[in-house]
């Protein structure tokens, strides 16, 4: 295998059968290496399996002390490897979080060689961060963070100033109450941060009318806080799941060629309503007689529409579905997938909202939509079913519908 292929199946968005397999297996060897860690602190479990649970720690180490060498080397065929020694970019990848995170992950191992498997195993847990690469959504929250932190920094200044207000007061209420828990304003923000947090211990409570006053204040204001954290992350996370999909959706629209002349104004458009979909092969993409509801740009991969005499293939660049929504008729056609294919579906309500916007595509499409139906109304009988009756539904007019202008 070249240093190229092993790059690419180990990132963790690769497709095809010996990248997924691969994930999976690391995956399980992660469950394993948890699942050893956690029986390890069982003393009977230890007792009774402790041959197999030491071969099978020995077999998860080597395995990701394999993996982190593999990372290591294939390190030089990331984008950017080509104009520098393979060494710098071995070096960036190994000091890099990832890089670091996967030498602590290597580091059990390490441990079971020095001090044998008891010790090793408490840090397997480190293993469990070995999955946050696989998890698009995790490796947003670094961002999200970042993008939120002006909004984070000022709530968090807010919580800090009624932390020290509250366990102020408290101070003055209740040191002569309970000078044990309230002699000091150090002993006090123990309780203040309990009622802040809405944790309430209950080891410690205001006894005094003006401490049990401040106690409510202080656990209202505690539930405002964390609303408001959690308000401004939530925000910041769905911005940056709109602007991920935005960005991995403008990739998928720019290699349609149906889009390439239409600039980047209408490109920005399309981007907004195409949902990109995958589908294995030999998949039922369209069957016919159904209601349409959406249609369909090839993205990659091929898919046949199954017509009498004879049936079409349709590739990258093209589309479909797009008569029974123009028409208002049930699907002409049945369409599957030949080989997996990705395709960007466009739904009946975003589809007329761009054909009223876009009148090039519009015409693209429609003209592209009359002659399959004048092929149609060539062809005696499709996929061995007698010809569908060109009635009042499929004779409807494929011109622009009401709502398309
Ligand atoms: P629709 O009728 O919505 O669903 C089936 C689709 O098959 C149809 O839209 C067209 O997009 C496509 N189709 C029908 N006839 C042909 C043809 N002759 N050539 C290519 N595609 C076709």
């Amino acid at each position: 295998m070249t240093r190229d292929r092993l790059y690419r199946i180990m990132r963790p968005e690769a497709a095809g059968r010996t990248a997924r397999t691969l994930r999976g297996v690391h995956h399980a060897m992660v469950a394993a290496g948890i699942g050893i860690m956690l029986a390890d602190t069982e003393a009977q479990m230890r007792q009774t399996y402790d041959a197999a649970l030491d071969l099978s720690f020995h077999f998860v180490c080597l395995f990701f002390a394999a993996e982190y060498v593999a990372r290591l080397f294939a390190a030089a065929s990331a984008p950017g490897g080509e104009h520098r020694a393979a060494w710098r970019s071995r070096l960036a990848w190994a000091l890099s979080l990832a890089g670091v995170f996967d030498l602590l992950g290597a580091l059990p191992g390490l441990l079971d060689i020095l001090f044998g498997r008891r010790y090793a195993s408490l840090f397997g847990f480190v293993w469990v961060f070995k999955l946050v690469r696989y998890s698009p959504g995790l490796t947003s929250l670094g961002r999200v963070i970042s993008n939120a932190r002006h909004a984070l920094l000022s709530v968090l200044l807010g919580f800090g100033i009624v932390l020290l207000a509250a366990a102020s007061l408290a101070y003055l209420f209740e040191r002569r109450a309970q000078p044990e828990a309230f002699g000091s304003i150090p002993a006090a923000l123990w309780w203040a941060i309990a009622t802040l947090t809405t944790t309430g211990y209950g080891d410690v409570v205001p006894r005094t009318a003006a401490g049990r006053a401040l106690g409510g204040v202080v656990m209202v204001s505690g539930i405002l806080v964390f609303a408001l954290w959690a308000g401004i992350l939530a925000t910041g996370y769905a911005e940056e799941m709109r602007r991920r999909a935005f960005l991995r959706n403008w990739d998928l629209v720019a290699k349609v060629p149906f889009f390439h002349d239409v600039g980047a104004a209408v490109i920005a458009e399309v981007t907004r309503l195409l949902q990109p979909r995958d589908f294995p092969s030999r998949a039922f993409v369209i069957r016919r007689g159904e209601p349409g509801d959406c249609m369909y740009f090839i993205v990659s991969g091929e898919v046949e529409v199954r017509l009498r005499p004879e049936s079409r293939r349709l590739k990258a660049g093209d589309f479909f579905g797009e008569m029974a929504l123009l028409s208002g008729s049930p699907r002409s056609a049945t369409i599957v997938a030949v080989t997996p294919c990705t395709l960007l579906s466009l739904d009946i309500v975003h589809f007329r909202e761009l054909l009223a916007r876009q009148p090039e595509l519009a015409r693209a499409i429609r003209e592209e939509a009359e002659r399959r139906r004048d092929d149609a109304a060539d062809e005696p009988s499709r996929h061995g079913e007698p010809a569908a009756p060109r009635g009042a539904d499929q004779q409807r007019s494929i011109a622009p519908q009401p709502s398309d202008s």
